[in-house]
């Protein structure tokens, strides 16, 4: 499977925040856009080795322009680093169709709405589709400091009818908004969305495991397991007829590429989907947070960004 990317280019990069940026990309013939639902992300393929997932903030009736918003992360894997000290106005990119793998349930009654720093860029994409359909919501957000805090300008804009709770941790995100508390005031009817750090993930993973889940929505950016490095077993990519060796420190996906294959990828961090893989025999070490439980116990398939292998053979359907 590989992905449909088209030529996309950066109309316009503007200071968003302090270590933000936000990008507007439009087609090069200034035509229409793949239409998006809120809590839709692209994946941008920023040059060969380099391809990332960023959630569009703009307006989903929007159709020719896609606006995203990219903290630069100094110890991230790069994709950050290269928007803002490489990319420039009037460069081509080229741009996944959109994928949304954070919907916004519009049926709910009320949607209470968390975000932790950067996290704000999906739920402002929902606010926005929450205010066109004229429902009930309200948001905690919060972020470094002000200064550090994307969005801003639009949430302020709202103004104080809108339940919008904005707070400033002082650098250290570990000082997180209070999960727990707003998980427990929330009405019964309410869905609940969470997008931000680990920390805060984990904590309204463990508030929200007893409810309904389909009332519980999240978004990650990145990868809380440990990406599969161990290496140490043959990989057969049986319709390339290749018969590979994983080694210590080797990612399969990195194995295939070096091979000169061209697997579907995007995130690297098991989050995004785009690189699952059939299993044809052997046991895959499962550490993405892609699949669900029940479809790593099937074995069928694996996410060859960060999963490896529990048996000395793989074969998988590439
Ligand atoms: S590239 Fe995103 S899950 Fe593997």
């Amino acid at each position: 499977m590989s992905i449909t990317m088209r030529d996309v280019f950066i109309y316009s990069m503007t200071f968003e925040a302090v270590d933000i940026l936000r990008i507007e990309l439009r087609l090069p013939d200034g035509g229409d856009l793949p239409a998006f639902t809120s809590g839709s992300h692209i994946n941008l393929k920023l040059n060969d080795k380099l391809t990332r997932s960023y959630s569009l903030i703009n307006d989903a009736s929007e159709r020719h322009r896609y606006l995203i918003a990219v903290h630069k992360d100094e110890h991230g894997r790069g994709g950050s680093r290269y928007l803002h000290e490489t990319a420039r106005v009037g460069q081509k990119l080229q741009c996944s169709e959109p994928v949304n793998a954070f919907p916004l349930n519009e049926d709910a009654n009320m949607s209470v709405l968390i975000a932790g720093g950067i996290g704000i860029t999906p739920i402002w994409s929902m606010i926005q589709r929450l205010e066109v359909l004229g429902k009930k919501w309200e948001l905690h957000y919060r972020a470094r400091s002000r200064e550090k805090a994307a969005l801003l300008t639009e949430l302020e804009a709202l103004g104080r009818t809108r339940n919008i709770n904005i707070s400033y941790s002082n650098e250290t995100m570990r000082d997180m908004c209070d999960v727990r508390a707003i998980i427990a005031n929330a009405p019964d009817d309410a869905d609940l969305y969470c997008c931000g750090p680990l920390e805060m993930l984990e904590v309204f993973d463990e508030v929200c495991a007893p409810l309904d889940v389909s009332r519980v929505h999240t978004e990650r950016f990145q990868a809380d397991g440990e990406i599969a490095v161990q290496g140490g077993f043959i990989l057969k990519a049986v319709k390339s007829n290749m018969e590979l060796e994983v080694k210590e420190g080797q990612t399969i996906l990195q194995v295939l590429r070096d091979a000169g294959l061209d697997p579907a990828y995007s995130c690297e961090s098991g989050l995004c989907g785009e690189c699952q893989t059939r299993v044809i025999s052997g046991e895959p070490d499962h550490q993405d947070l892609y699949l669900t439980e029940e479809e790593k116990e099937s074995g069928e398939s694996i996410m060859i960004c960060c999963s490896g292998s529990l048996t000395p053979i793989l074969e998988i359907d590439q």
